[in-house]
Parts: structure tokens; sequence; C-alpha cells
């Protein structure tokens, strides 16, 4: 680990700067979450609407009431099991926490996570009492980066462009963004799953002994829901893997060009690998991505929503390729 990239990373956070991020889930794009300014910056960068609320990073053991109104057992449990970890918790928002980090909304989401180089990032910055906002380090709608070359592939070399420093940690081990719970609404709700992640549903529910809700017409708004969201440019389509061979003929066919995604590995795998995986295929200038429709099992929970969010904009273009 480099400590000097990462104390003038932390200097660079206090002046109000942007800093690429690594965390085990995808590489965030963070700013100092006490300066508004510099969250609008974060904004500007990712051409993000500024009433999507921002995920709050704090250090290990960080005092959290600087954040939420209040942690509720549930929340301690939580944080008990998973943090450090790929866990997202939404809370009901401390009076002072900038508007431009709750989207203007009396929530807030806060995690803490588990990859050293963040952690050494959270120490640092502001002597471990700050918080960094960070959404993923990617322009709005596209693939998240899992790796720092594809921070730099989305906002340009480090001081070139809005981002100041890109500290390298290396490819993300989980691969997928934090699952998000929300406990705002407890006593009318329950927890609900507002995004699923590394960390099931199963095991939220085993720990907290009660199911999820999922998320309703009343939930917080969350970017990472919108149907069209961590889309390559290049049209994606999901097939069952009974008919992939069958489909490829009819597109060779056409004289249709197709990048494949093969099903080959566990799912864990498969997460890690997927963004890259997304961001390579999306290179090759095929017509179309087709990718072998993992298992509907609850450990694919986190895949197949990403991947069904990443075709939502290419319905009807298997069929039109096939025309
Ligand atoms: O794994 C992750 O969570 C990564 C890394 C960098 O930590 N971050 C990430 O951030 O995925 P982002 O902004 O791309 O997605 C965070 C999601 C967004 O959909 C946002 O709307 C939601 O969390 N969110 C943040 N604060 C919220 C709040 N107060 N209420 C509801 N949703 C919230
Ligand atoms: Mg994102």
């Amino acid at each position: 680990m480099d400590r000097d990239a990462i104390r003038a990373a932390a200097r660079l956070l206090e002046a109000g700067k942007l800093v690429g991020m690594p965390t085990e889930t995808v590489y965030g794009l963070a700013a100092d979450a006490g300066n508004p300014a510099a969250v609008a910056a974060i904004f500007a960068a990712k051409g993000r609407p500024s009433n999507h609320p921002v995920i709050v990073h704090v250090a290990r053991d960080a005092d959290l009431s600087r954040w939420a109104a209040e942690v509720p057992p549930e929340a301690q449990k939580l944080i008990a099991a998973f943090w450090p970890g790929p866990l997202t918790l939404i809370l009901k928002r401390a009076p002072q926490v900038p508007a431009a980090v709750t989207g203007g909304q009396d929530s807030v989401g806060l995690r803490c996570p588990a990859h050293p180089v963040a952690q050494a990032l959270l120490k640092e910055f502001r002597q471990g009492q700050g918080g960094l906002a960070a959404p993923s380090a990617n322009r709005f709608g596209r693939v998240s980066p899992t790796t720092a070359q594809h921070v730099i592939d989305e906002f340009g070399a480090p001081g070139a462009g809005p981002v100041a420093a890109v500290l390298d940690g290396g490819p993300c081990d989980v691969g997928i963004e934090s699952t998000i719970v929300d406990l705002t609404r407890l006593d009318t709700l329950g927890p609900a799953l507002l995004r699923p992640g590394r960390i099931s549903a199963d095991q939220i529910e085993q720990l907290l002994g009660t199911s999820l809700a999922l998320p309703d017409q009343a939930a917080p708004r969350v970017s990472g829901s919108l149907d069209a969201h961590y889309a390559p440019k290049t049209p994606v389509s999901l097939v069952a893997a009974a008919q992939v061979q069958r489909v490829i003929d009819a597109l060779h066919a056409k004289g249709r060009r197709v990048a494949l995604m093969r099903c080959e590995s566990d799912a864990h795998d498969y997460a890690h690998a997927l963004y890259a995986s997304l961001r390579a295929l999306d290179r090759e200038g095929a017509d179309l991505i087709l990718v072998e429709q993992p298992p509907q099992e609850p450990a694919w929970q986190g895949v197949n929503d990403r991947l069904r969010r990443a075709a939502f904009d290419s319905a009807g273009v298997l069929d039109r390729l096939l025309a």
C-alpha cells in the first residue's frame, strides 16, 4: 500500500477535490461529505441528477451520530455482522448532513468499506472523523469501474480532468455494488432491500429474524434502481443457456457480429469479473452482447439484477437484428 499516495489523496479531499477510491465492491468517486461544493463536483463529473443521494463512507468504529439521527438495534446487528464490508444502510439522517449528500431526503446512506486502501484513506482523512461521499466512479448510467484504469477511462488522467487523483487498489474483489438495506421505515414497512449484492437477502433475513420488504413506491430514490443502469454502449441481450447456440447461429446467418458472455463460474467469480467483461465486450464493436442467463438462484440475485438493468434499454434489439 502506497502510504504517501494515501496521505496526498487525503489532503486533496480535505481541499475539496475528487479522488478515485478503491473499495471491495467497485471504485468510488470520493469527495468530502461535509463539503457541499465538493459533493456538487461529483454530480457534475458524473452527469448525475443532483437529487440523487450518495453513500457516505466512514472509517471502522466511526461515530455514526455525525450522520445518523439514530442507529436502531437492527442497524447495530447488521453493522456488527457485516462491517467493514459490502453493505450500505439507509438511516434517518442527522440534521447537519448536507442536502447535497442526501439528495434533499431525510435519510442518509452509510457504508464502512472493507478494502484496506479505503480504510487507510478514511483514517487519514480528517483524522478518521470525516465521511467520504462516493458514488461509483462512472458516468451516470454506465458500467461501474472495478480497476483504477476504468476510472481513468471514465474521467481522464488524474489532474487533467475532474478527478485530482486515483488510488490504485487493484481489481475489486466483489465486483458489484454493495447490498443496500433501508432501515428508515421499520415501524411501517420493516427492513427493505433496495439493491441486492454480495451480502445476500438470506444472510440479512437470518440475522434479523425477519423477511425483507421489497422497495415500493414510497421507497427513497435509488439511482441504482433505475431500470436502465449499468449499461454498456453495445446492446445487451439475455438468453437462456439452452437457446444460446441457436441464437448465435441465427445472428451469424444474418451477418451480425456477436460478443458472447458465457456463464461458466460460480456467482462470486462471475460478479468479480462482470463489469470488466462488459467493458471488454463493449470494445469489440459487436452488434450485440449476448449474455447467457445465469441460474435464477438466490446466490445470483445481485448478478441477475445488474444484468437485467444492463439489458433493459436493449429490449427488442435481438428481434430487430434477426429480422
Ligand atoms: O458498493 C457501493 O455501494 C459503491 C462503492 C463506491 O461504495 N457505491 C455505489 O454508489 O454504488 P452509487 O451512488 O453508484 O449507488 C448508491 C446507491 C444509489 O442508487 C443511491 O441512490 C443510493 O445508493 N442511496 C444513497 N443514499 C441514499 C439514501 N439516503 N436513500 C436511498 N438511497 C440512497
Ligand atoms: Mg453507481
